[in-house]
Formats: C-alpha cells, structure tokens, sequence
C-alpha cells in the first residue's frame, strides 16, 4: 500500500472529529517537557500508535497511514505557544501591518534613480530574453538553477516533478527540490570574520547588549532562540552621499510593475501590445512576429511573442517563465515583469510579483473564462491576487480585458467587477486602491488613448490604462539602509569567468568597486560593473532592477536564491523558523509533520511543520487555541517550520522582502505569511 501523505486523505468528513478530539497539549505536558506515557507514540507488536490520530501503523510506515503525520514529529506543543502576537491583518488592510510602526521610518518615498532606463523592452534579469549579457557566450549557474524557478531550463515536467515531490514526500534525494548543499562550515567561518571585524572597531558594549536581549527573548517564554549571529545595528548605519536620491534629479520614478492573472488571459498581448504604442517595439519588428506567429498558425500570439520567446513558449502558447520589459510613462520608468498564468509556473510567478511594487491583474471577460480563472480549485485569478497582496503589494489595476469577446458589456464589466470585487477586498485590498479598466488588448481599446469603440464610450467614462498606471501612488524605498538584494537569478559569462548576479535592490545602493557580501556563502566580493536594461550604469538604487558584474569571488558561490548584502549587515541563514501564516483556501487541512515547499524571496526550499504554536483571531492577533492538531481554511496561526536546507532569511519586523513567506503543496498556495522568529541560524 503507497505511503499516505498529509494531503492524501479527504480531510472534510474527519476535520470535525480532529477538533473534537483537540486537547490542550499545556494540559498533558509534563514539568520536564515531556508529554505522558498516554500521548506518547506508542509502538507495540510490530505496530506504533500515532501520536495524533491515534490510528495503529504497520512498523515499517514512517508516517502515519491515515493522516500523514510523520512518525517522529514533535507534538510537544512547549509553554510558548501563548506568547503575545501583533494583529494579523490581512483582512484590513495589509500583511505589511503587522510589523512596529517604528520601521516605517526609514522610508523616505524619494524618487529613485532611472538615470540609465531608456531602452526598449528586454529581459534579463529574470529571464534570459536578449540577456544582460549575449545569450551565445553566457551561461547559467548550475546552482541557481537548482535553487531557484527561473530560466527557460524550469521545464513543466521539472515543475510537476517538483510538486510531486513536495506533495508526496520528502525526497531524500534533496538535489531534486532543493538548492545545493551549501559550505556551511565555510560560511560560517566568514560571516564570524565579517561580524567581528565589524565589531572589533565598534562598541562592545552593544555586543553585551544584545546578548542581553537575547536572554530575554528566551527568558519571555518565546521560542527557543539560540540565535548567536553577531551583527551590527541597522541603525548604526550611515549612507553615503551618492547613495540618496537627489531630490534635483530630473528622472522618472521606477516602477516594478507585474502583470499577473489566469492562464490565457491575455497578460502578453496587453504587454506586447502597450510595448509596441509606446514605441518600445519597432514596427518592423512587430511584423517579424506577426509572419513568425502566422506561419505556425498562431497567428493571435503575435503580440505575446514580443514577451514569449522561447520556442516552447511560442509552441505551447503559454508563457513559462517572468520577462521584463520596459516603457516610460508621464510619471514613471515602468519595469513590466510579464508572469506566467500557467499553474504550474506559479514558482516562476512568484519570483516576479517578489519584485513588485504595483501589479495589473489581468482577467478575461468572455462568457465562462472568468469563471474558470476564479475557480478555486484551478483558477488562478484568486491565487494571483492573494500572492501579490501579501507581497505588500497594495495598489493594483484590474484589466478586464477581452472585452471585444464580450460586446463591450456594461453589464458583464459590472458583475465581474462585483465579483472579483468582493474577493479582492478580501483579500486586504482597498476599494481607493482598485482601478477598474475595460480593454480589449487584441483590438487596442482602452490601453493608451481613449477607446474609439462606440459602446464602450456609451458607458464608461473612466480613465484608460496607462492613465490608470499614472495614477498609482510612487513606491518608497530603503535608500538609507544598508545593501540587500536578493538575487533572482546569476548568469556565467564562462569564457571570461566572470559572474553577474541579478535582482532587484531591497535596500541601499551599489557603484563600481563596492565590496558586497555574497550570501549564503559569506565570501566578500566587489562589483565590477553595473547593467540596468542591458546599458551600463554608474550606479543603482532601492528599487532598482540591475545585473550586478561581480570580481574577486568564485562563481560558484553566486547562486539565485542568495542574496547580496553590506559586508557589516550580513542576512541571517537559518532552517529553523516561527511564521505567522494565514492558510488559504486549502481542502486539506495543514497538520504537525506536512510536508511543504516553503518560499521566499526567490529561494525555496523543503519544509516540514514542526509545531503548530496557536491559532489567532485574525482581527485582534490573540490566541485563540494553543496547540491546534490542524489548520484549516482562512485561520491564522503562529507555526514552526524546519526547512531541509538553509536560506537567507529575515525576520519580518527588520526586513519585509526577506520576511515574507509563501507555503505551496500540491502545485497550490496554501498560505501565505511572515517570518516572526528565526529560531535557529545556521
Ligand atoms: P499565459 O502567459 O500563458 O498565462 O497567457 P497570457 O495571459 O499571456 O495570454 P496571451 O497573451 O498569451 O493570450 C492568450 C490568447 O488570448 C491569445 O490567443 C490572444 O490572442 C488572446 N487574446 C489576448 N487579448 C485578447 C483580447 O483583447 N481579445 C481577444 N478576443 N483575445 C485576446
Ligand atoms: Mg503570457
């Protein structure tokens, strides 16, 4: 009989019975921690009882044959399941609230730096189309790609491979889901000199300081921190000159800008099709796709394949991975990552939407696609906006596209609006912060200029979408903390040996000759040069999307899924971890022992739940229940995951891009969240 895992089972009929039997685990655990003989597993015969179901398993089973709980998971709920936890508010209005009002301050919501952003549409940084460097002479780091979904190498077959490894089981075979075994002696090694030389010309008094504090976390009843990473305060942080935007600049804003939204719905085209108005796509070329698309009778692609350029892309029709282009509109530089629709890209999406900062989500309008792209189950209309929201993306249009398919309906426009409407707010977005625009991308209605379709203007009187994208509220940014960026993606130029890591700056700023700290590998580098749309820039800011020309480093240790920080701020590496996780629309319930794929920024890694601390009102933070055996649909839970493998990580009260978290099983999310407490760095 095929192991049973936790997602296995139909958990609806039982899911009652489990909160039936829910006991307190405080009540049943002992003064020495240990949980009495009763709860214990108990193994008797060639059988072992399991600790939650209490079902009796064959011996050779290591997880439970009914509800999938690892044989060995920890069910010792600790005495820190009550600890006090700020208001998760995805509801209202932001996952971004929960975190002290005191970070906001650094923020300085200047315009950054896009100096260099002139080119047409392009790629690279997530992609490899017209790549940073030539796609002939580069090459892709072996361990990026095992680390991260990206690249035209991330096959469908290699994705499905992926889920099913984290849906079934827990591969011990980690190469298949997992990023390379890292150096972590040699890490750590590094990080030890990087942290002491900081310290060593700095106050040991702050050292002393925050062992302090640490003992008082762990005096608080929270959970066991042996967190010993000694690093320098961000505050104690001083930025250069150079590396704040000078209000005198006369450049446009930038503005990272995904376009997401169910499978087919037409994200490319619209992309295509904005490119080619605004001039980002010569006419010439645009009719080299339209022969190319019509000669492999795919002729309405031709727009899409301005984005989709890979052959497979172009014979499936479907867009695999992110690709980034660009157009200038009246207020911003806006930096379009085209997402794929496809379910089993959503790894690819996510990489995008990580970079975020306003999306369009596209939906289209004809008769039963919409319905199909709110689908719970297979739709991925729902799944998209609630990724992008708790990306802390808060602004966001939506393109009610297809609208030639439906006769330019005022009345569908309205009940999908309704509709989608609805979700959205539940999602955490506000109603002000929802742009609602009709087009039709396929006959240019209602993108740059008002539309010229006699029964769309007999009814809607808003503004088209570029006006739209002007009237979002201008991203802020890190400009005087210390540099982050986490690398989505690390292209080889092997016949020269160099290495360029790309992403896009959380934090800080970078110029030529800057020394970086390569993480998780801890080894010290320096830029040598600086791309930003394939064209050489002197510097970059927050906020800004670049590829990163790195010397005096071993392209090896370069890898996506990593990320680039300030030698004196190094980011922590751990596997150990309390989230704070809302669960979404999941039918299977999460239970002690599931086995995940946990992401962040564009690292992911295998997971397992450890503990499940306690469950919150969502709207007050409180405990509601310590100690759940199970989270189901839309509750909110403090949780504890141990990750297979480690990753640069950070709590989310000192760095949101590095504290998000997504849980994916089964090619689906099924929740999303923050990480409240490194428990352990590695
Ligand atoms: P994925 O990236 O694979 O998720 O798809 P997508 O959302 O990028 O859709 P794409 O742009 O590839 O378009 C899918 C199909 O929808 C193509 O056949 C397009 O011609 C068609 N399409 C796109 N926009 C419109 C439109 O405004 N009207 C009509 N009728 N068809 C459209
Ligand atoms: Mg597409």
């Amino acid at each position: 009989m095929p192991r049973k895992v936790s997602y296995g089972v139909d958990y609806d009929e039982d899911y009652y019975d489990y909160e039936d039997y829910d006991v307190d685990h405080d009540l049943y655990v002992e003064e020495n921690g240990k949980l009495p003989q009763s709860e214990k597993e108990t193994i008797n015969c060639g059988i072992w009882r399991c600790s939650v179901c209490t079902y009796d398993n064959d011996e050779s089973f290591s997880a439970c044959d009914i509800c999938g709980v690892l044989r060995n998971a920890s069910i010792n709920s600790g005495t820190n399941s009550d600890k006090k936890t700020a208001p998760f508010k995805f509801d209202v209005p932001s996952p971004d609230d929960l975190v002290s009002d005191g970070l906001r301050s650094s923020k300085m919501g200047l315009k950054a730096n896009s100096t260099d952003l002139k080119t047409s549409r392009v790629s690279s940084s997530i992609n490899e189309k017209n790549g940073v460097l030539s796609k002939s002479s580069t090459e892709r780091s072996d361990s990026s790609s095992a680390l991260m979904p990206k690249g035209r190498h991330f096959s469908r077959d290699k994705s499905n491979h992926l889920e099913n490894d984290m849906g079934n089981t827990l591969s011990s075979d980690k190469s298949s889901v997992c990023s390379p075994s890292l150096n972590l002696k040699g890490r750590n090694d590094k990080i030890d000199e990087s942290s002491s030389s900081s310290m060593s010309g700095g106050n040991p008094q702050s050292l002393t300081n925050s062992l302090n504090k640490m003992d008082v976390n762990v005096g608080s009843g929270l959970s066991k921190n042996v967190n010993t990473r000694v690093t320098r305060s961000k505050a104690e942080y001083k930025p250069e000159k150079w590396m704040l935007p000078d209000q005198a600049e006369d450049t446009l804003t930038q503005l990272n800008l995904a376009i997401v939204g169910h499978v087919d719905s037409g994200k490319s085209t619209l992309s295509g099709r904005l490119l080619h108005l605004l001039g980002r796509i010569s006419q010439k070329e645009m009719h080299k796709y339209e022969k190319e698309a019509k000669l492999q009778g795919k002729g309405s692609f031709a727009y899409a394949w301005a984005l989709d350029e890979s052959t497979e892309e172009r014979e499936r029709g479907i867009t695999m991975t992110v690709a980034v282009a660009y157009f200038d509109s009246k207020k911003y530089h806006v930096v379009v990552l085209d997402s794929p629709g496809h379910k089993d890209f959503v790894p690819n999406m996510i990489s995008g939407a990580a970079q975020a900062d306003a999306a369009i989500l596209v939906v289209d309008a004809s008769v039963g696609s919409f319905e199909a792209s709110m689908d719970g189950g297979k739709g991925q209309t729902r799944e998209h906006a609630q990724l992008i929201r708790s990306f802390g993306v808060d602004q966001i249009i939506v393109a009610v596209n297809k609208m030639d398919a439906v006769d330019y309906s005022n009345e569908r426009f309205d009940f999908i609006k309704q509709q989608l409407g609805t979700f959205l707010r539940s999602c955490g977005f506000r109603d002000s912060s929802i742009s609602w625009i009709p087009l039709s991308a396929m006959e240019n209605q209602n993108l740059v200029a008002v539309p010229s379709n006699v029964c769309l203007l007999s009814w809607y009187h808003g503004p088209y979408l570029l006006d739209a994208v002007d009237s979002l509220q201008p991203p802020t940014r890190d400009f005087s903390k210390p540099l982050l960026m986490p690398i989505c993606d690390v292209v080889k130029l092997s016949s020269l040996g160099q290495v360029s890591a790309c992403g896009k700056l959380e934090a800080g700023a970078l110029r030529s000759g800057s020394k970086v700290l390569v993480m998780p590998s801890g080894n010290v580098g320096s830029v040598r040069s600086l791309e930003r749309n394939s064209q050489a820039c002197t510097f970059a800011r927050a906020g800004d999307s670049v590829a990163v020309s790195l010397q005096g480093i071993d392209g090896s240790l370069v890898m996506a899924g990593g990320v680039l920080c300030h030698p004196d701020f190094p980011v922590a590496i751990a596997k150990h971890l309390e989230l704070k996780v809302l669960v979404l629309d999941v039918t299977t319930p999460i239970l002690i022992g599931s086995q995940l794929e946990f992401h962040v920024h564009h690292a992911r890694e295998a997971a397992r739940v450890v503990r499940i601390l306690s469950l919150l009102d969502p709207k007050t933070g409180k405990v509601t229940k310590k100690a759940p055996r199970c989270l189901s649909a839309k509750q909110t839970a403090v949780l504890e995951v141990a990750l297979q493998g480690p990753v640069c990580v950070e709590e989310f009260s000192s760095c949101r891009a590095l504290g998000r978290v997504f849980l994916r099983a089964l090619g689906r999310t099924i929740a999303v969240g923050v990480v409240t407490r490194i428990i352990e760095e590695t």
